[in-house]
């Protein structure tokens, strides 16, 4: 087969979204998001995120094959993420991909959501890929992976062991009083910050916890900590706290995924994710894995947020790859590790 055209579809949270791939060529990456109805509620609304997707869905679809020039019959596959996410919200993606796979009668991927922000790798990296760590860092996910194989072989080597990072900068922007979703707000406001202001805590970085806890993550600590010096400091500069706050985070984020590279002697690193979007993680993370030997790797900030076209580069990969597409009726997952890249 030539380059194989697949259409993924992502429902996980709240944007609807449509990409199409050739191979690891983006022909179209189309988003209509919910966001904004879910603002006034300062997180995501499930029933409501579920409705915005039936709507949006057939729309979408429709875009995206104007967008890459293609029509359905012309595709070699669909993928579809399906999970882990909002079950209610999962569920409208999967059942059109069921349906469009049933249709035209093509092969159905069902996709790990947290595997395939890994895998946009594809699309912007067109080297062969090779065994790389990936520091995974999204609304409701923080991990770091050791990732050999991307369609077959993820493992983890740890997680958060409470809040997700973006989680963590949605919450502290909620108590600056910033909006919804906070980290791109934070990341903007920190611009005009001092991010040395504040020392806040890096969580489990101490030697103690380094020993148990090297891979893993906590912001619970930070979370209060930010929360205390607000408490205290009536007359805050918000911008300073936004900026020592993010730097916390980033920080830590880095001095793990570096050790993780260290430890097991893999020289590439992958960032993904929402998070991964943050102009001072990807700062940093270039100036660190520079010093240290690394090759960084991150997608550019509109493919690290949920994004369509993700989906369809692993879909792709799996069947140039000739593994066997998923069962058709596949069902949506609220939780499933990023170590279970595709359904059988
Ligand atoms: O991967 P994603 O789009 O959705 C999930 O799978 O969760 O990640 C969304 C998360 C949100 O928490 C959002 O605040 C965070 O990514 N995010 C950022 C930035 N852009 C999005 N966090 C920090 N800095 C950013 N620029
Ligand atoms: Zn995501």
């Amino acid at each position: 087969m030539s380059e194989p055209l697949v259409l993924g579809i992502e429902t996980s949270c709240d944007e609807t979204a449509v990409g199409v791939v050739r191979g690891r060529k983006l022909l179209a990456n189309v988003i209509a998001s919910s966001v904004e109805e879910h603002a006034r509620f300062g997180g995501v609304v499930p029933e409501v995120a579920s409705r915005a997707h039936l709507e949006a869905m057939q729309p979408t679809i429709m875009r995206a094959l104007q967008e890459s020039k293609i029509e359905l019959s012309d595709l070699d596959a669909i993928a579809v993420t399906a999970g882990p996410g909002l079950v209610g919200a999962l569920l409208v993606g999967v059942s059109s991909a069921n349906a469009l796979a049933l249709a035209l009668d093509k092969p159905l991927y069902g996709v790990n959501h947290l595997a395939s922000h890994v895998a946009v790798d594809l699309l912007t990296h067109t080297q062969e890929f090779r065994p790389s760590i990936a520091l995974l860092v999204s609304g409701g996910h923080s991990s770091i992976l050791k990732v050999s194989d991307l369609a077959s072989e993820i493992e983890s080597l740890g997680q958060t062991l409470d809040d997700a990072a973006g989680e963590a900068f949605d919450k502290i922007a909620r108590v600056l009083g910033l909006g919804f979703p906070g980290g791109p707000i934070i990341d903007s406001e920190a611009k005009g910050g001092d991010r040395e202001a504040i020392n806040f805590p890096r969580g489990l970085s101490l030697p103690k916890d380094m020993a148990e806890h090297a891979f893993d993550f906590s912001f619970s600590g930070l979370k209060t900590a930010v929360s205390r010096y607000l408490t205290a400091n009536s007359n805050y500069k918000r911008a300073d706290v936004a900026a020592s706050f993010q730097e916390a985070v980033v920080d830590v984020l880095l001095i793990k995924s570096i050790k993780a590279c260290v430890d097991t002697g893999i020289d590439s690193l992958i960032i993904a994710g929402g998070v991964a979007a943050n102009s001072r993680l990807r700062e940093l993370a270039a100036t660190r894995c520079k010093a240290a030997g690394i090759e960084l790797r991150t997608p550019p900030p509109a493919l690290c947020t949920d994004n369509g076209a993700m989906v369809a580069a692993l879909g792709s990969l799996a069947l140039s790859k000739g593994l066997a597409p998923s069962s058709l009726g596949i069902a949506a997952a609220s939780d499933t590790p990023p170590t279970q890249p595709l359904w059988a």
